[in-house]
């Protein structure tokens, strides 16, 4: 009788272990992994969901049994048999999790050591983030001295992010690399990523920075190696990088106002037709010349004075402080008079 009960709550355990492991493994909750370093947090998380699938199953499967078994009469109101604990039950209780979590923290502890490992030939990026955009400088390999809004990186190939802020905390996060990084000013926090499958992924601010914190996104994209080191990418495409735009604390060239546009991630914030940018946590760019009107100052002086020292004059409507201060120390003086020419074009000509 007893081996008979053992039997019927095997069973009972065995379907409800099946169930849910259809629920884990044919319903895709996370998305694809792109990296190394997701894969082998992946290994982690399904160890995880294993131990979780069965000591949920045999948890169930003993109260289901339970209910049904030992159900007794609703107007059965008699105690049950007093039980004193059971020494060996105790011990079996105690023994098993100690070795599961054990499991867990040793596999969590060996993917964090290999996640962070040097390995050879790594490409380091300067990523710098600022409200409300991101900047990836590369400091070697065939991209060297290359400054992109968009990090491009070449498949197989281990790179290690530097991660800073030059303004508050922002937190780097690309869901199919499986890894967070902090943003700090003043720190530099790394970050290693080994893309292991061609595309084009979204890089996302991941810690509250701001109001244009749900706009703070840019893009991954893993390419072959050859395409990486012919660096097409690199060379002034539209929206793609330029000398011109060159992150905080980098001298830049000279190149057009609508690629500075582009580098200092302008359209995360401003709405401006010509650059295809609708942005609606700053003042509508489109409209520069009204705007210079209230604010009672001739257009290109006020364009100029917007960028470098934004707190002058605060469009009525929009909270003062939340446009980046450092932009008169972080775009060179060529790029900044050919942003303003830009701008002034723009909203004459493309503009209402
Ligand atoms: Cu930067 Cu949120």
């Amino acid at each position: 009788m007893r081996r008979r009960s053992f039997v019927h709550l095997a069973l009972l355990a065995a379907v409800i272990a099946a169930a849910v492991t259809a629920v884990a493994v044919l319903i895709p909750w996370l998305p694809v992994s792109a990296s190394r370093e997701r894969d082998r947090i992946d290994v982690t998380f399904w160890l995880a969901t294993g131990i979780s699938i069965m000591i949920f199953s045999v948890v169930a499967a003993a109260i289901l049994y339970s209910v049904w078994r030992f159900r007794v009469h609703p107007d059965d109101d008699s105690d049950g048999p007093p039980i004193h604990g059971h020494t060996g039950l105790e011990i079996v209780w105690t023994a098993i999790p100690t070795v599961l979590v054990t499991a867990i923290a040793i596999v969590s502890a060996v993917v964090l050591h290999d996640n962070g490992t040097t390995v050879k030939n790594e490409l380091h990026v300067k990523v710098t983030a600022q409200q409300f955009t991101w900047s990836f400088q590369y400091l070697d390999g065939p991209a060297k001295g290359v400054v992109s809004p968009d990090l491009y990186m070449p498949i197989d190939r281990s790179m290690k992010l530097e991660i800073t802020s030059v303004d508050v905390l922002h937190s780097f996060w690309v869901p199919q690399f499986g890894q967070k990084q902090d943003a700090v000013p003043g720190q530099v926090n790394p970050l290693k990523i080994t893309p292991t499958r061609l595309g084009t992924y979204p890089v996302i601010c991941t810690e509250l920075c701001g109001l244009g914190h749900s706009l703070m996104r840019r893009q991954a994209i893993v390419l072959s190696p050859a395409d990486f080191a012919a660096r097409r990418w690199a060379a002034g495409l539209p929206g793609g990088p330029t000398a011109a735009g060159a992150p905080p604390g980098q001298p830049g060239g000279g190149g057009s106002g609508k690629a500075v546009f582009a580098a200092n991630g302008c359209a995360a914030c401003h709405t401006l037709a010509a650059a295809a940018a609708a942005g609606k946590v700053g003042p509508d760019l489109d409209k520069l010349p009204a705007e210079a009107k209230r604010a009672g100052q001739p257009l290109e002086s006020f364009v100029h004075e917007s960028i470098v020292n934004p707190n002058a004059y605060i469009e009525p409507g929009f909270p003062k402080g939340v446009m980046p201060q450092n932009f008169g120390q972080t775009i060179s003086k060529s790029a900044l008079d050919a942003l303003v020419q830009y701008l002034i074009q723009s909203s004459k000509g493309g503009g209402k």
